[in-house]
């Protein structure tokens, strides 16, 4: 079951094969997909070879293979976990029964507008990225840019096979509109409003992989919670995939910070316009960025109450993140939680149902993950003996979702007036003078071994190649 049939014009590892109508309709909606893929894929890539790892397995040990590949040509493909005949429900009302391999009747509307709402954030995010490579700072992170938009290429695929294998004709419908939706499009937009900003830099494309990604983890991981079974299985193999796209984000940020304390220390000085001037992104820039990325990015996990997020659970559509580490009882009835809101112009925390809270647990989760990288980028800053440290804004801060949508805010959890936070607004976000300027500093570099001048190289190249390997072969 684990090995990749690669024969057919779909690879999967689900015996595909076998059920004629489903490889039919997958067949038909794969030119689609390429279409899309030329249409809104990465712009001018068409005949770059890039050195991308495709999957060929889904055993942890050995499950990738690297080689130069024209994007257009990567096998995109269905590759779900391996079963366990054995697998219970862990969670909610049904724990303890069996797992489903079918979508029971009642919770199929819930079950499909979980998996295309996970699905359209695959799309967007390739969408959102599609300028970027004609800026890249090198070789090497244009490749990283590349293999992260295939990737999420095969997550569309993922959803889509079970659009199109458990949910019947309006699973196919649904499987359609995922590639006529497009990012930012005023008229038929993504579904998700993160999904739906520009990426119109790579500061911005690092913060989004460290952020925006981990919010995909962190969706995933809750998925492959699942009481319906294909979900889980296919869910946990995209997780596998997610770890090297929060990878880039993450050093993608570390390598700039360092390569600005490096110019800092050289010129000993931290005056914003001089570090300007000498070509790289000043700290309080990036800090506006992560303030940006970051509350846009715990917009995604939804209102802090919910019902939905309670009978998700209770159903056993969608766990929490490692259900199987916690202690409690899985059932949650009677448990609380505590949740924000304004009272009398403060926060004040109060306790709701554990159950009605369960999107905030999530977005508590993904805080913590969150926090534990933003403080590997102070120990660059640390390092380099200057006192400045990134922190990431309280989150209530520019929140556009829930109870704390449209509190005038400051990073540091105050609530304050709107002609302050109009006065103050600039400080915490980015201006269009700091896009400005960060964009031109975006010029590409494309020889081998050789970074623009705002970002430091990497520690390590890809796949054990080096630094100056020809991750590209420009077409
Ligand atoms: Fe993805
Ligand atoms: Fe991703």
């Amino acid at each position: 079951m684990s090995s990749i049939n690669y024969s057919e014009r779909i690879p999967n590892n689900v015996n595909l094969a076998e059920d004629r109508t489903l490889q039919r309709a997958l067949e038909q909606w794969q030119p689609n997909f390429i279409n899309w893929w030329d249409d809104v894929g990465p712009e001018g890539s068409t005949n770059h070879d890039v050195y991308l790892r495709t999957a060929v397995s889904v055993d942890p040990q050995g499950w990738a293979q690297f080689g130069h590949v024209k994007m257009r040509d990567y096998r995109w493909g269905i590759f779900l976990n391996p079963g366990d005949a054995s697998r219970e429900v862990h969670f909610g009302d049904h724990k303890g029964q069996k797992v489903w391999q079918d979508v029971p009747g009642e919770h199929r509307a819930n079950l499909r507008r979980i998996i295309v709402t996970q699905g359209d954030t695959e799309p967007a995010s390739v969408e959102q990225q599609r300028h970027l490579g004609l800026t890249a700072p090198s070789m090497y992170d244009l490749r990283n840019l590349f293999q992260i938009n295939v990737e999420e290429g095969r997550h569309l695929w993922a959803m889509v096979y079970l659009l199109h294998k458990h949910f019947g004709r309006d699973g196919r419908e649904e499987a359609d509109a995922l590639l006529q939706r497009t990012s930012g499009d005023v008229d038929n937009p993504r579904i998700l409003g993160a999904f739906n900003e520009k990426t119109p830099d790579w500061l911005a494309f690092f913060m989004f992989t460290y952020f925006t990604d981990r919010d995909g983890k962190f969706q995933l991981s809750a998925l492959a919670e699942s009481a319906f079974d294909p979900l889980a299985r296919t869910t946990k193999f995209m997780l596998t995939e997610e770890a090297h796209h929060m990878f880039v984000g993450e050093s993608g940020i570390s390598r700039t910070i360092s390569r600005t304390c490096q110019v800092m220390n050289e010129l000993k000085t931290d005056d914003v316009e001089k570090i300007r001037a000498a070509g790289v992104i000043d700290l309080p820039t990036i800090q506006r960025y992560l303030n940006f990325h970051y509350s846009v990015t715990i917009d995604l996990f939804g209102a802090d109450q919910s019902s939905n997020a309670a009978s998700f659970y209770s159903s056993g559509l969608k766990g929490r993140y490692e259900e199987g580490k916690r202690t409690d009882d899985h059932v949650l009835k009677g448990q609380t939680y505590k949740v924000l809101e304004v009272q009398n112009g403060q926060l004040v925390e109060k306790e709701a149902p554990m159950l009605n809270a369960l999107n905030e647990v999530l977005r508590d989760d993904f805080i913590k993950d969150s926090i534990a990288g933003v403080n590997r980028w102070n120990k660059v800053i640390e390092k380099a003996g200057l006192p400045m440290r990134l922190t990431v804004p309280h989150k209530a801060f520019n929140r556009q979702i829930g109870a704390l949508a449209g509190i005038r805010m400051s990073p540091e959890g105050k609530v304050i007036s709107a002609a302050e936070w109009e006065g103050r607004k600039d400080e915490w976000l980015p201006t269009p003078d700091d896009r400005a300027f960060v964009a031109s500093l975006m010029g590409r570099v494309t020889e081998a071994g050789k970074f623009a001048n705002w970002i430091a190289p990497p520690v390590m190249g890809i796949n054990r190649q080096p630094v100056d390997f020809e991750y590209v072969r420009f077409g």
